[in-house]
Formats: structure tokens, C-alpha cells, sequence
């Protein structure tokens, strides 16, 4: 196998346009995707931020209540004031009687705050001037359903498999990389990834797997960023990142990284897989939770202005 392949600073321009567009176009996907969660599930327990909690609500639901009431706490909790709340999970709670719906004013409350959003028109989201549709809402809230799981599921593996399809094969001609290590950043999001939808399920039936969503989240996030980064640094400033003054090219990264694991006692690749293993995880979560919580606070603000 002599076989070599071109690698990502000796494309031709138009190619690198191609590659940086579509990098550029998915990075921002990326983006909008995790706004996305922070707003559906980042809401789930009523307050902004990504926790453990709200993985749990999503996919386990909040079993000691309604539905309706996890989401009057949750997402929909700055739809109607405390009081307002207060009446309709009550309401809930009390075995959710037609007879009890108009006299004691749940109706009311209901057309004049949430039917504006959900009415007939609206897709994707129940119909609040049917009173079966609200009745439905009330019952124990048991997170995620299987339908909603399955449906979610097969869009996600299709669809990012595609997009790791791409950025891996792009970062498949980067050259600052070990073998080794593209190994691993190509491989990754595709582990990740079957992980990710395994740990939906899990958590669907125990809540304990929560933490694995956001693991697997938060590698494939890595694994992504990591890409993305090396690939366009090598297509458009490779001479000023990689080689130095004197016009030679710096010791590989990697190789770098691995003589100081060597210096860490960790010559096999076993032990060396086992600290890379542990180092992203901490750093995943770490990650995760600081970027979520606090980067976008700006977001929550805006949010919160409107
Ligand atoms: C600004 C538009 C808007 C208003 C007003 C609104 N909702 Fe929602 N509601 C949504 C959207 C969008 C979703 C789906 C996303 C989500 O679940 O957070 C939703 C979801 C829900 C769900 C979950 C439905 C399901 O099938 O899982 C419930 C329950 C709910 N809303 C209750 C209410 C109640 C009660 C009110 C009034 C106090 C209300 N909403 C007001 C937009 C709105």
C-alpha cells in the first residue's frame, strides 16, 4: 500500500472553499442545535442552564406529577403567573374534572394565556380549545414517549452520521495528527453517537443513566471542535500555525502528547486509552456545564427582556 493521501494544505483553493463552507455551515448548526436544547430541555426544570435534572425530566419524566405540571414548571412556567400556575396544577392534581374546568376558571386561565400558542393552527404542539387535548396533559408525566424516542432516534442517527461523514472525511487528509490520533477523533462521534441515543433509552427507564446523555453529548461535541479546528487551520494557515521561523515544521502534537504521557509512566496503549478516557470526561462535563451555564447568560437575558 504505497497509496498516500493529499493532504488538506495542498488542495486546490476551490476545494478548500468547498471544505471551509461546509465546515462553517455545520459549526453553525452546531450552534443553533444547542441553543435548541437549551431552550427545550435546558427549560425542563424551570431554571436556564443544562443540568442532570432536566436530562431527567426529558426522558424519565417528573413521576410525582402531571405532565401539564412539569411543564408549567418547566418550559412554560413565564406563560402565566404564580397564582394562574398554582389553580391549574391543582386542578390536575384533583383528578382534572370537566365540571371543575370552567366553574373554578382553568378554562378561562387557558384561553386567555395559552391559547394563543396552542390552538388549531398550530403544529407539533396540543390544541387547548379541545378540552380531551388538556385532560391528556394530565396525567403522571413519564417523560419521553417511546414513539417521540424512536422518532428522534432514527432522525439522529441518520442525520449525524452524515455530518461525521464529512468533517471526518476532511480531517481524514489533515497530516498534524498521528494515525493514531485521527483514529480516535474520526472514531469518536460515531461511539459517542450510538451512545448518545442508547443513553436516551436508558434514561427513559432509569434516570440514573442521565449523566450519559451529557457525556456523550459533550465528547461528541469535542470530537467535533477538534476537527473542525485542525482541518482549517491546515487548509488556510498552515505555514504560520505548523512550521516554525527557521521554516521547519514543529514536533507533531501528538507526538508531543504522547512523549509527555511517556513521561507519565504510560507506555502501553491500554493506559494511555484509559487516561485519554478519563481526561475527556472530566473535560467534557466540565465543558458542558460551565459553557452552558455561564456563556450563554446572554441568551437568558434576552430571553428574559422580550
Ligand atoms: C408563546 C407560545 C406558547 C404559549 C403562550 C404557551 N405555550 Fe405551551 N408550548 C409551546 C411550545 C412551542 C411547546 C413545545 C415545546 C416545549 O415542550 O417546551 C409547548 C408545550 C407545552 C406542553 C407540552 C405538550 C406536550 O405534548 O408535551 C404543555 C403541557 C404546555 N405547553 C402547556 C401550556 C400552558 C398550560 C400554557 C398557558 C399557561 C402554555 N403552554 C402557553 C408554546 C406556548
Amino acid at each position: 500500500m504505497t497509496y498516500k493521501l493529499p493532504f488538506l494544505k495542498t488542495f486546490d483553493a476551490p476545494v478548500k472553499v468547498l471544505f471551509t463552507g461546509y465546515l462553517t455551515a455545520v459549526a453553525l448548526g452546531y450552534f443553533f442545535a444547542l441553543i435548541q436544547i437549551l431552550f427545550t430541555h435546558g427549560m425542563a426544570d424551570g431554571k436556564f442552564g443544562l443540568s442532570v435534572d432536566d436530562i431527567v425530566y426529558s426522558y424519565y419524566g417528573n413521576r410525582s406529577g402531571t405532565v401539564l405540571e412539569t411543564k408549567l414548571n418547566g418550559s412554560m412556567k413565564d406563560k402565566a403567573i404564580e397564582n394562574e400556575r398554582f389553580k391549574m396544577i391543582q386542578w390536575a392534581r384533583d383528578g382534572a374534572e370537566e365540571s371543575d374546568y370552567v366553574s373554578i376558571g382553568v378554562k378561562k386561565i387557558i384561553d386567555n394565556k395559552c391559547v394563543m400558542c396552542h390552538n388549531e393552527g398550530a403544529s407539533g404542539i396540543p390544541d387547548f380549545t379541545k378540552f380531551e387535548n388538556v385532560k391528556e396533559l394530565t396525567h403522571q408525566d413519564e417523560g419521553a414517549t417511546f414513539a417521540s424516542l424512536t422518532r428522534v432516534s432514527h432522525i439522529h442517527l441518520f442525520g449525524i452520521s452524515f455530518i461525521f461523514m464529512f468533517v471526518g472525511l476532511i480531517f481524514s487528509f489533515s497530516e498534524t495528527s498521528t494515525v493514531k490520533y485521527k483514529c480516535i477523533a474520526i472514531g469518536m462521534p460515531y461511539i459517542f453517537l450510538v451512545v448518545d441515543i442508547l443513553s436516551w433509552w436508558l434514561t427513559k427507564l432509569n434516570p440514573i443513566f442521565a449523566w450519559l446523555v451529557i457525556f456523550a453529548g459533550g465528547g461528541m461535541a469535542i470530537a467535533f471542535g477538534f476537527m473542525l479546528l485542525i482541518s482549517l487551520l491546515e487548509m488556510w494557515f498552515y505555514n504560520k500555525v505548523f512550521i516554525n521561523a527557521a521554516g521547519e515544521r514543529y514536533i507533531q502534537w501528538s507526538v508531543y502528547i504522547e512523549s509527555q504521557l511517556k513521561k507519565l509512566d504510560c507506555e502501553t496503549t491500554r493506559c494511555f486509552v484509559n487516561k485519554l478516557a478519563y481526561f475527556s470526561k472530566k473535560g467534557a462535563i466540565f465543558i458542558w456545564k460551565q459553557g452552558l451555564v455561564r456563556g450563554f447568560y446572554f441568551i437568558k437575558s434576552f430571553k428574559k427582556n422580550k
